[in-house]
């Protein structure tokens, strides 16, 4: 058994996720260290909680449903008499004891996003329960998709997306980010295709569909995830390697050539890669998420694949999060920032050490442009408290709070403090900090007594609590916040500038420079959105007619774009946007897209329409944002 996991087993004992800790915001008035409350789960830790999953699972296409039995090692208080698992949608057929012998249980109400607790009797000394179980055709998880919705066409597909409370629409399990687990599989699929887990994975088809996989890392449910389909695999380096539909993996394995080199990067920053192999999968366009940092094997959209390398920093945001939230995980989901904000930064150290500063300053500053807009977009709704880095989501959807804020005013937060102390004082307290807590939750208030303790005190610095107060408990965005210097992008602006002020677009950039792509696609993205307000659709004519974005191959440059096609009423660019947004899955492209078409009638009207033709290829998490946003429910077309 690994060191770091049993010294997590043992902290199981009386105290389960208790912090001895000296902050003001972790104590209780007597000084007890405080029970750390996870708003989204049924679970009660301190009674029983899982520590070992076995799980025998027989993937059914016809049915859109997984039959498994899924048999946990449980650690109890003596006097437990039950152990709550978090379910959504599942139907029990039996619970059964480690000696076969059947086991009491009740499936509590179901509620809105938290679905039901499944109660499991214990008798004294049951140290293991077997579910037995079948997964609804509507699992929130789960993507099934037909052969057509496939790049090649030939095999239907499934994948999952657990983060951050779905895992428990295919699996019973305890689905807590700060409870921990190991887990064995055996998943049987219809003979020709590949099964993937985020565990050690096969490379090639078996003969007969079925096959075993091991973690032996102790890993939250959030990461727990599957993926079936007609997928082959390519070797990038050492440890890295590419899985992706046949027609898809030679563009994938180009794309993502600086893998086995990120890798390295990350290392040299923040300490040893910790999972053994590092892969990535290319799903189906209709993969919800840009990327999934799921252990051992990323699930990536196949929109970064822009044939030039250049949206690869979401392979380093996604091998990041290798440390930042696999090993060093958010406790709750009101500390979501701990896992992405870190990420963001230690991203940001990776294309900086691979691409150079200017390189990596140009994605700082799309990422302040990101914080700004999230800004004053929450702040037009009902929820202000939402910019603050410490959130409250009792109550609600944890989805709701998955904003910019965590990701970009997380980064800006960490940058702070790495231009106050300096680098290298920084790396060591961050190299120490991945170290010290792996395999651990933490909470935001157990990590500002670290940073406390092992950065403020360690360099002699007095503790400044007004920090805290302004961008961890604060709402908005600091005066404070550090400002980046991207020369590549003062560029662009004064092209910008002069485009305004009436030169031709010929005049501002040369025909070689567009060939030579002096400009990378950064650049681009940032001359886009930065276009005028006022712009017409005859200007925006101009651009297209000479550079050609409605037709780009890059999907971060056709969404903003298409945002402006919307808004100023561009009509050559609507067939290509409507067959991107049929095509494409990706939340974070089509929230904006249709966004801004509802703001008008005809944009409404236009939004439906192609809304009704596209809603099936996209993922549950896309549809239920979007779902909102088009009031679909009560506007059946
Ligand atoms: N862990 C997230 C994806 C996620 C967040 C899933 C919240 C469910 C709930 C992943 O690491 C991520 O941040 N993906 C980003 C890409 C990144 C480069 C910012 C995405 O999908 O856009
Ligand atoms: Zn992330």
């Amino acid at each position: 058994m690994q060191k770091s996991y049993r010294r997590y087993l043992l902290a199981l004992g009386a105290s389960f996720m208790m912090f001895a800790c000296s902050t003001s915001q972790n104590e209780t008035e007597n000084n007890e260290p405080m029970k750390v409350v996870d708003h989204h789960t049924y679970a009660k830790p301190e009674e029983a909680v899982i520590t070992h999953l076995d799980w025998d699972a027989s993937v059914n296409f016809d049915t859109k449903t997984i039959s498994a039995t899924a048999s946990f090692d449980i650690s109890r208080a003596e006097d437990a008499n039950e152990i709550i698992l978090d379910i959504s949608g599942l139907s029990i057929q039996e619970v059964k004891d480690g000696n076969g012998q059947p086991l009491t249980f009740e499936v509590g109400e179901a509620k809105p996003f938290m679905g039901s607790p499944l109660t499991v009797s214990l008798k004294p000394d049951i140290k293991r329960i077997s579910i037995k179980y079948t997964t609804s055709p509507g699992a929130e998880a789960l993507q099934w998709l037909t052969p057509q919705q496939t790049a090649d066409e030939k095999d239907p597909f499934l994948f999952t997306q657990s983060e951050a409370i779905l895992a428990r629409s295919w699996i019973p399990v305890q689905d807590s980010p700060g409870i921990r687990f190991t887990y064995n599989a055996h998943v049987q699929v219809p003979e020709g295709m590949l099964a993937l887990m985020s565990a050690s994975n096969p490379r090639e088809v078996s003969k007969d569909g079925s096959y075993k996989f091991t973690m032996d890392k102790p890993i939250p449910a959030y990461l727990l995830a599957l993926a079936v389909g007609d997928i082959t695999y390519q070797k990038i380096g050492e440890r890295t390697g590419v899985y992706a539909e046949p027609s898809v993996i030679k563009a994938a394995a180009y794309e993502f050539a600086d893998m086995e080199n990120m890798v390295d990067a990350a290392e040299q920053l923040y300490g040893p890669y910790q999972w053994g192999v590092y892969d990535v999968i290319v799903l189906p366009p209709s993969f919800p998420f840009g990327g999934m940092e799921n252990p051992r094997l990323t699930f990536a959209t196949p929109t970064i694949l822009a044939g030039d390398r250049s949206l690869v920093s979401l392979i380093a945001h996604e091998l990041a999060h290798s440390w930042s939230g696999n090993l060093v995980t958010n406790a709750t989901w009101d500390d979501f920032w701990l896992n992405e904000g870190f990420t963001v930064y230690f991203e940001e150290r990776i294309m900086e050490a691979l691409y150079g500063r200017d390189y990596s300053e140009m994605l700082a500053k799309l990422s302040l442009q990101e914080l700004k807009d999230e800004i004053k977009n929450i702040n037009a709704g009902e929820h202000p408290e939402d910019t603050e880095l410490k959130l409250n989501l009792e109550g609600r959807n944890p989805d709701d709070g998955m904003t910019n804020i965590a990701y970009d005013k997380g980064y800006y937060f960490l940058r702070l403090l790495e231009e106050r102390f300096g680098r290298e004082k920084f790396d060591t307290f961050l190299k120490e900090y991945f170290t010290e807590n792996a395999f651990h939750s933490m909470t935001t208030e157990e990590f500002i007594k670290q940073l406390n303790k092992n950065l403020f005190e360690k360099n002699g610095v007095p503790v400044d609590e007004k920090l805290y107060q302004e961008w961890i408990y604060g709402e908005g965005l600091p005066a404070d916040c550090p400002i980046p210097v991207s020369d590549r992008f003062t560029k662009v602006d004064e092209v910008l500038k002069k485009w305004e002020g009436g030169t031709p677009i010929q005049q501002l950039i040369s025909p070689e420079d567009i060939i030579t792509e002096k400009w990378s696609s950064h650049e681009w993205i940032h001359f886009i959105r930065h276009l005028p307000e006022s712009m017409t659709s005859e200007q925006m004519k101009e651009l297209d007619d000479y550079l050609n974005f409605t037709y780009s191959g890059n999907s971060e440059i056709l969404d903003a774009w298409f945002v402006h096609a919307i808004k100023h009423n561009y009509t050559p660019a609507y067939k290509n946007m409507e067959n991107f947004l049929i095509h494409t899955g990706r939340r974070k492209f089509l929230m904006p897209l249709y966004g801004e078409m509802v703001k008008t009638e005809d944009g409404k009207k236009m939004a439906m329409e192609i809304y009704a033709k596209a809603r099936a290829n996209y993922h549950y998490v896309a549809t239920s944002s979007l779902d909102k946003i088009l009031d679909w429910g009560n506007n059946p077309m």
